[in-house]
């Protein structure tokens, strides 16, 4: 069956597209769909023209034996395409065929073709504004990609250990970019909105760590180890019992102790699962190690602690300060700042100083 009205040059502005076996094809129906747009006509076994297509019509009888494969391609190829689907009957068999086709809407073949039309106008202005509809921003794009690589690690490291180096190194760029592009203070504000206070978290400290890397003009090789060491230095979390975790307010002595045991824990779990460098491992578990030998859990102190680790501690506690719990308020940057600069014996002063600069110049 040829093509009934399509002009030349409209096949892909997005005609509709009627598949019928109806011979001749029914006028009174062909003319109300070309007052939506222009018609192109298929018989059940043709191939439909490359799309887009604004919409589609089965006039078919289901219930013939045919593969109907160029109809399914076009169902396939966009499963929000407004469709109407006439029927010959509305029985069981029919229904059941028009449901395993990709049918929305199923109308009895002799319905007023007015009523046709209205049906897929309506199905063709939701369409229009589906497809209207503002995209997420590359920084929340960016956010969801690291935050779903880091939901994979704490899966990972939960369940096997089995963490993968490479998945891991998938959530670096999208970080680095957004950070380098769009500002540190777009990051900040997106990942706050993450509810889980574990993946905020990880994801705060990893957009720090981004900023201060680009801050510090650190080589691409330097700045991916930087974000790869914040991306994980918490997953002994993983291991942490979620109503210790998740607990809506300080810990008593005993909970500090477990919460204690995720540096030695993530650190145990990478040096299992292989792939990840001597810096990036340090890191894991060194973080909470203070310059001033008060810290978790080696009580190292001053050069033994590298400084990988006193960037991370510094991206780590600002963290902490300034990320949104259900049970508090986050800290202001400028109250925070304060803070970290009061650590002074307990963080590397110097990188603190670089550190403000890197979030306050972003
Ligand atoms: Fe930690
Ligand atoms: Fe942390």
């Amino acid at each position: 069956m040829a093509p009934a009205v399509a002009k030349p040059g409209e096949m892909h502005a997005g005609n509709l597209v009627l598949y019928t076996d109806q011979q001749p094809v029914r006028s009174d129906l062909l003319g109300a769909l070309q007052g939506i747009a222009p018609c192109t006509v298929l018989g059940a076994s043709e191939t439909p023209p490359p799309g887009p297509h604004r919409a589609l019509v089965v006039d078919l009888d289901l219930l013939q034996p045919s593969p109907l494969t160029g109809l399914r391609a076009i169902i396939a190829n966009a499963p929000g395409l407004p469709r109407v689907f006439l029927m010959r009957s509305m029985g069981q068999r029919s229904l059941s065929a028009a449901r395993g086709l990709g049918s929305r809407l199923c109308l009895p073949a002799e319905t007023p073709v007015d009523t046709i039309v209205a049906a897929l106008r309506t199905q063709i202005g939701s369409a229009e504004r589906e497809r209207l509809k503002p995209g997420p921003s590359p920084v929340a794009r960016a956010a969801g990609a690291t935050g779903a690589v880091i939901a994979d690690l704490f899966d990972a490291a939960r369940r096997s250990g089995a963490v993968d180096a490479a998945r891991i190194d998938e959530g670096l760029e999208p970080v680095i970019e957004a950070v380098g592009v769009g500002g540190l203070g777009s990051w900040l504000a997106t990942v706050r909105a993450y509810d889980d206070a574990t993946y905020q978290h990880c994801l705060l400290v990893t957009g720090l760590a981004a900023a201060f890397a680009i801050d510090l003009g650190f080589s691409v090789a330097d700045r991916q180890q930087l974000v790869r060491a914040a991306l994980v230095h918490d997953v002994g979390k993983a291991r942490i019992p979620l109503e210790i975790l998740n607990k809506p307010g300080p810990l008593d002595t005993h909970e500090r102790a477990v919460m204690r045991e995720h540096a030695a824990v993530g650190h145990a779990i990478l040096i299992q699962a292989g792939g990840f460098d001597e810096p990036v491992l340090t890191v894991v578990r060194h973080h909470h190690e203070m310059l001033d030998g008060t810290g978790y859990p080696d009580g190292l102190r001053g050069d033994s602690i590298p400084d990988i680790v006193r960037l991370i501690t510094i991206c780590d506690v600002y963290a902490a300060l300034v990320e949104r719990r259900p049970y508090r308020a986050p800290l202001p940057a400028v109250a925070a700042m304060g803070i970290l600069r009061g650590m002074e014996g307990k963080l590397d002063s110097i990188l603190v100083h670089a550190f403000a600069r890197a979030v306050e110049g972003s």
